[in-house]
């Protein structure tokens, strides 16, 4: 296993939304001493959930949160208004109760009917916060991701055509098993992070994880495995119950 890849077990959903949310807290204070602001990429998915709430509950007034900027790793479909909406998910458990500046909150605008020019536009948005130039990819101080039962992590979906993306920041990709077309950051930008988190619960995720973690199985099947960041750290945060097919010694 590289270098940059750590697994963390934590023995409950509890404790690892516990830990998960302290490593959050961790990496913003250290970005915004360093950088003077912290980016962080929000994922959807049922996990994170119970973390962003933990993150409100006990750091509302503790962070500065006119300098951190919050961004999404993928979108479905639809509205912000929309109970499936990540956007919404995160509105809701996290970001309607701290102070966070509204102009510091950028929204995958998914309430677009053409999902190509809602990645197109969300592209924008990405390159002009980092005053990116072409070809360049921008440096997130943390993405938070999940992983599906399936391997797929964002919107980035097993053997999907997203997967071959080179050089887009953000796409939309067609998922067959959904019938619907999802927006999703590239690998490019997951791979050009300061630090990924995978958040893992559940022991219908303990067969993939296996595969991820350990397995031969190519990448384009199990497209979690293809997060590997150039000089980046992968963070997997891990339960007792998604961990139970890891061999002992990893981790
Ligand atoms: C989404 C996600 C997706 C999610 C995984 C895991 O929009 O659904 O971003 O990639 O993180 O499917 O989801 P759970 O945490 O619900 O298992």
């Amino acid at each position: 296993m590289s270098e940059n890849i750590e697994i963390r077990r934590l023995t409950t959903p509890q404790d690892l939304f516990q830990g998960a949310a302290e490593d959050v807290l961790h990496c913003a204070t250290a970005s915004i001493a360093k950088r003077g602001r912290f980016t962080i990429v929000l994922s959807g998915g049922s996990t994170p959930k119970s973390m962003y709430q933990l993150i409100a509950a006990n750091s509302s007034s503790s962070l500065p949160w006119n300098k951190i900027f919050f961004f999404w790793g993928d979108e479905r479909h639809v509205p912000p208004t929309d109970p499936e909406s990540n956007y919404r998910m995160a509105q809701e458990s996290l970001l309607s109760k701290v102070p966070v500046p509204p102009d510091n909150v950028f929204r995958i605008p998914a309430e677009n009917p053409d999902a190509s020019a809602a990645a197109e536009s969300y592209e924008e948005t990405i390159s002009k916060f980092f005053s990116l130039k072409p070809g360049e990819f921008p440096k997130f101080d943390l993405i938070l991701l999940g992983m599906g039962p399936d391997g797929h992590t964002a919107s980035l979906f097993p053997e999907s055509p997203a997967l071959q993306e080179k050089t887009r920041l953000v796409v939309s990709n067609w998922v067959e098993k959904f019938n619907t077309s999802r927006i999703t950051l590239t690998l490019p930008v997951l791979n050009a992070a300061r630090r990924i988190a995978f958040l893992v619960s559940g022991a219908d995720k303990a067969a993939v994880l296996h595969e991820v973690l350990e397995g031969k199985g190519p990448g384009e099947k199990y497209p979690s495995k293809l997060v590997q960041p150039t000089d980046g750290k992968v963070i997997w945060f891990v339960d007792r119950a998604a961990a139970s097919e890891l061999t002992a010694s990893v981790g």
